[in-house]
């Protein structure tokens, strides 16, 4: 087993699958009374959050507790980190409270690689800066498996703000790993053209939504992430959503086997449409809860649990 999740990288076919096949054991524990499995008992799971979350937060903080981990949730809002504490001063006090795991999450792309030096325990990206997030890949991938049977030869799209998106970029690594085939889509100026060669050379590029829709399995719709930018990458809201927005009409257009998806949080009425959010075809509420079940995963056999 790898020592840590820096990277949908560090993940070859069959580590990604013995994942997603521990995420299933884990899921049919969720369906029981005592929601609680022994096997983290005594270990130490840090979670070290530089940047906002709901999601994920919550996530890895029900996984570590349904393994019995002991869990100290750290965000950098009130902590030293405001007094200009760096990230390995940090490290080394966590460190010195002998944390087994550190989940982190950084607005710098390649904090989890630079921690990794500094602490002994397993380190999991839970998101760095628009470089990648692991176990977003992980749920996503565990959730079309999950609904559609397979992902070898699953046709995913992936449509919207690219350029700004770990979600995008740890997809393609991993959904390219287990076979699938991947189109990114969005306006030129979001889809960064050596990124998508660099990242796999089986991966396509389109600008036009509408020719892509009806040849996919999976719709998998990116907030579109304004915080990140300085420019202006479209002309406005309107205009994006009319080009780039899931809506129904859209959405008609897709093959009736397939799925809807969306990492969250979304911009109702921007990239989506709450009809398509809130339709059957829509995996949106089922992934947040897939997340747990794929983190307990990765914590498991990360920390190699019994
Ligand atoms: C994503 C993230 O933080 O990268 N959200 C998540 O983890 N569920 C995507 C986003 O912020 O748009």
């Amino acid at each position: 087993m790898i020592k840590h999740l820096r990277s949908a990288a560090d993940l070859d076919a069959e580590t990604a699958t013995l994942i997603l096949d521990t995420a299933a054991e884990m899921a049919a524990l969720s369906g029981r009374e005592v929601k609680k499995l022994p096997a983290l008992r005594g270990r130490t799971v840090v979670n070290l959050f530089y940047e906002d979350s709901t999601r994920t937060r919550i996530s890895f903080e029900a996984a570590a507790k349904r393994l019995s981990a002991d869990v100290i949730n750290f965000s950098a809002k009130g902590s030293s980190v405001s007094k200009g504490e760096s990230l390995k001063d940090t490290a080394l006090t966590l460190q010195a409270m002998g944390a087994d795991a550190v989940v982190i999450r950084h607005s710098a792309s390649g904090a989890p690689h630079r921690l990794a030096n500094w602490v002994e325990g397993s380190v999991v990206n839970a998101g760095d800066g628009t470089h990648e997030h692991p176990t977003q890949a992980l749920l996503d991938a565990y959730t079309m498996r999950s609904r559609l049977g397979r992902l070898d030869g699953l046709r995913v799209s992936i449509v919207g703000d690219v350029l700004h998106s770990r979600v995008a970029r740890s997809n393609v690594l991993l959904l390219s790993t287990l076979g699938a085939q991947v189109t990114l889509v969005g306006p030129p100026t979001l889809i960064p053209l050596d990124v998508a060669a660099a990242l796999s050379p089986s991966t396509k590029v389109s600008y036009d939504l509408d020719s892509v829709i009806p040849d996919s399995d999976v719709v998998m719709m990116l907030r579109v992430q304004t915080e990140r930018m300085q420019d202006s990458y479209f002309p406005s809201a309107r205009e994006y959503s009319r080009r780039y927005g899931l809506d129904l009409p859209r959405m008609r257009n897709m093959p009736e086997h397939a799925i809807v998806m969306h990492p969250g949080p979304m911009n109702r009425g921007m990239e989506i449409a709450p009809e398509v959010a809130d339709s059957p075809r829509s995996t949106i509420v089922e992934q947040v809860a897939n997340g747990v079940s794929v983190r307990m995963a990765v914590l498991y056999l990360l920390l190699g649990g019994k």
